[in-house]
């Protein structure tokens, strides 16, 4: 069966807000090199549509850390499916997230990464559902606040699927 999908934040509001967040990002790190660390898979879209628009040099990798099934709740367990390929030590470290929901993925992927040794560490996420939080995590940089809602679409998806929706939908049940 089809699942209905509800446009919750436009394509354009979603890049523009992209590219507003890609300035402040620029500012911040004028005269460094950026080090993007894409979380797989959620972030892939959001990472490249955010890189385009950086101004300081920026290299990046990739992680893959599994906190979902295939279905809409958290398993609660977390691990690393793919790591990073190159040393983050002495870089500046910015963790591209797709979506912080409990905190539970990202308060654990930042102190795995922390111990890594890098120059400086912080954390990128194009939504917050900030009523869902079970974990304290802090966030340097949010695209957007929603509220408690599935949502699909710009690398987001339900059991693998939507994810290349170009904007950001709700899955009505
Ligand atoms: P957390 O560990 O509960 O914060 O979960 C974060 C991860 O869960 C995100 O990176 C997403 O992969 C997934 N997730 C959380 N909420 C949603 C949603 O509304 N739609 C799609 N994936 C979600
Ligand atoms: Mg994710």
């Amino acid at each position: 069966m089809e699942d209905k999908i509800r446009v919750l934040v436009p394509q354009e509001d979603v890049e523009k807000r992209i590219r507003e967040m890609a300035e402040e990002i620029s500012r911040d790190y004028k005269g460094e090199t950026l080090h993007l660390v894409c979380i797989l898979r959620g972030s892939i879209f959001f990472t490249c549509e955010l890189a385009k628009y950086l101004t300081v040099p920026v290299t990046i990798d990739f992680m893959s850390v599994s906190s979902y099934g295939d279905g809409m709740e958290s398993s609660g367990s977390i691990k690393i499916i793919k790591d990073l390929d190159d040393s983050i030590q002495n870089k500046n470290v910015l963790v591209i997230e797709d979506i912080i929901d409990s905190g539970r993925t990202l308060s654990h992927l930042l102190s795995l990464l922390k111990v890594r040794e890098p120059k400086s560490l912080k954390l990128c996420t194009l939504l917050d559902k900030p009523d869902r939080r079970v974990v304290p995590v802090d966030v340097d940089y949010t695209g957007m606040e929603i509220p408690d809602l599935f949502v699909v679409g710009y690398g987001l998806d339900y059991a693998q699927k939507y994810r290349n929706l170009p904007y950001i939908g709700v899955v009505e049940q």
